[in-house]
């Protein structure tokens, strides 16, 4: 049977232009896509945006559009961002969609026939921003204004009928579930503060508005709709064609392998998420992991504090690959992490220009000149050789599982040893005073090419345009990229044509006035 793997970014709200916070997710995503598609999966990698609810709605009335339109303006530049970030998804999903309504009433009809919906009056908080309810105990009051605790965003009290759904009933399932499937939601500190809230006690959810229209209608009540939240997180199974189960997809990639959040949002994913499956009988997903926030001075960075690093000018000015680097690697998995440009050209400096760009040009300009442009024949391994080669295979397992426990960190740590040593090797052997011992420096050669091919297959998740245009080296293209070949340890073919290739990142001039 085929390994499958199904990864989802959180939905965008398209009431702004995307910012860095927004590529940091999908960066993300598409790096665990992409290592599990050359590790063999069939990969699912899902984003889109979420289109209703009231934010939305004001957005666009801010803007004096009509909502649709607005929505179909701003989610065009969430799918360009896509195409701007290089990622592999395979379905941009957008809450607006036929496919997707059909899904949500379908899952509210379960709710309400397996008795978990009732109709009763709602007062109290809401966010707007946040798209949330609050209790008494969850709201500040600074300079006269209400806001949340959490998330500092203004709140306003509602009172208006409203369908809720039984929460209360699912407490104790929920917290059996956690403790039996310790690893549903991670890193441990977001699951300790699930766990805890839970556990607090919950009380049901509101989960329809009748005060605006901007939404999904209840099933025979359309004076409601549908609360964004429960229709946003079905989106997970709408674009597996939910309720049809027999549907190809569906079999295929449901129970998703993880729901990739932003920490602010882990209780709608960790525990109303959950209980709505739970209700409707539905597998729940195998992991809901939720990263921590890019800061920008210490501030997380958000539209509302006018903190935004945008993520396509930084693009325009570096390229694409730098930044999928320095965000994958200067933040530590899980964590909130401070981002600046100045880190970032160090990051191009040290890592890109200097260890692997200077790698893949060294190697490849030597066997030009010495080896007639081709991968060596004549070769002898010798130790220290077959040392470096079989460190790939042989860490090959333990990478495999850090990578299923979201070990970002230890992955580029892996790669950025893995140069500095090849590197190193390179110097030390000093294929340059070997040519009297034409074996020898064949060896080298042979044996930093290939190193150089299986570190751009470990790059390849992380910047794929830059292992590509490296691995144009050897003329192997992207379908060929395979852990496989690390595992069954295979090497470069022998007398293939070597090519030459562009600078593969340009080294960022610094001021140091
Ligand atoms: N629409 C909801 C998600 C529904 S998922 C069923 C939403 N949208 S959002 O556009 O506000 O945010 C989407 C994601 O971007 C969230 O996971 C959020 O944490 C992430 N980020 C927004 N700003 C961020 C940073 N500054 N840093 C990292 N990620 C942050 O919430």
């Amino acid at each position: 049977m085929d390994k499958t793997f199904y990864i989802t970014t959180p939905i965008y709200y398209p009431s702004a232009r995307p910012h860095m916070g927004h590529a940091y997710s999908s960066i993300i995503a598409d790096f665990f896509a992409r290592f599990k598609n050359i590790d063999g999966h069939k990969v699912h990698f899902l984003t889109g945006t979420d289109e209703h609810g009231l934010k939305v709605q004001r957005a666009a009335e801010k803007n004096g559009q009509d909502t649709q339109k607005f929505c179909d303006q701003i989610s065009k530049t969430f799918q360009d961002l896509s195409k701007t970030l290089n990622l592999s998804n395979t379905d941009f999903i957008r809450t607006t969609e036929e496919r997707h309504k059909k899904s949500v009433q379908h899952l509210w009809n379960e709710l309400e026939k397996n008795d978990d919906i009732y109709l009763s009056n709602y007062s109290g908080w809401y966010s707007v921003s946040d798209e949330a309810f609050y209790n008494e105990d969850e709201i500040d009051e600074i300079d006269g204004k209400k806001v949340a605790k959490s998330s500092r965003s203004s709140v306003e009290w509602i009172e208006e009928e409203s369908y809720f759904f039984r929460l209360s009933k699912w407490e104790k399932p929920l917290l059996e579930y956690y403790k039996s499937n310790p690893d549903f939601i991670a890193p441990e500190s977001r699951k300790n503060e699930v766990i805890s809230f839970v556990k607090s006690g919950l009380k049901d959810l509101s989960i329809s508005r009748k005060t605006f229209s901007w939404g999904i209608p209840v099933p025979n009540n359309e004076k409601h709709v549908i609360y964004v939240w429960l229709d946003a997180l079905t989106n997970y199974l709408s674009a597996l064609e939910y309720p049809d189960k027999d549907h190809e997809l569906f079999k295929k990639f449901w129970p998703a392998s993880i729901h990739l959040i932003g920490k602010d949002i882990i209780r709608f994913h960790a525990v109303y998420w959950p209980a709505f499956l739970l209700a409707a009988k539905i597998d729940l997903p195998k992991k809901i992991y939720g990263h921590g926030w890019i800061l920008s001075g210490e501030e997380k960075m958000s539209k509302s504090k006018g903190n935004i690093l945008d993520p396509l000018k930084i693009v325009e000015k570096y390229g694409l690959d730098p930044l999928r680097y320095y965000l994958i690697k200067e933040v530590s998995f899980g964590n909130d992490g401070n981002i600046s440009q100045e880190r970032l050209e160090d990051c191009i400096n040290s890592d890109l220009a200097n260890n692997y760009g200077n790698l893949c040009q060294r190697v490849v300009a030597f066997a030009i000149k010495n080896c007639k442009g081709k991968v060596p024949n004549e070769i002898k391994f010798q130790d220290e050789d077959f040392i470096i080669l079989n460190k790939f295979k042989d860490n090959l397992e333990n990478i495999r599982s850090k990578i299923d426990q979201q070990n970002i960190n230890f992955y580029i740590d892996y790669i950025v040893n893995s140069l500095f040593e090849a590197n190193k090797y390179f110097n030390d052997q000093e294929p340059w005073k070997k040519k009297d011992n034409l074996i020898r420096l064949n060896t080298i050669v042979y044996t930093t090419l290939e190193i150089v091919r299986k570190i751009s297959f470990l790059l390849y998740p992380i910047i794929p345009e830059s292992s590509l245009k490296a691995l144009k080296i050897f003329n192997i293209s992207e379908n060929e990229i395979n852990l496989s070949s690390i595992e069954n340890n295979e090497y470069l073919l022998k007398d293939n044509n070597i090519n030459k290739i562009d600078i593969l990142f340009n080294k960022i001039e610094k001021n140091n006035d």
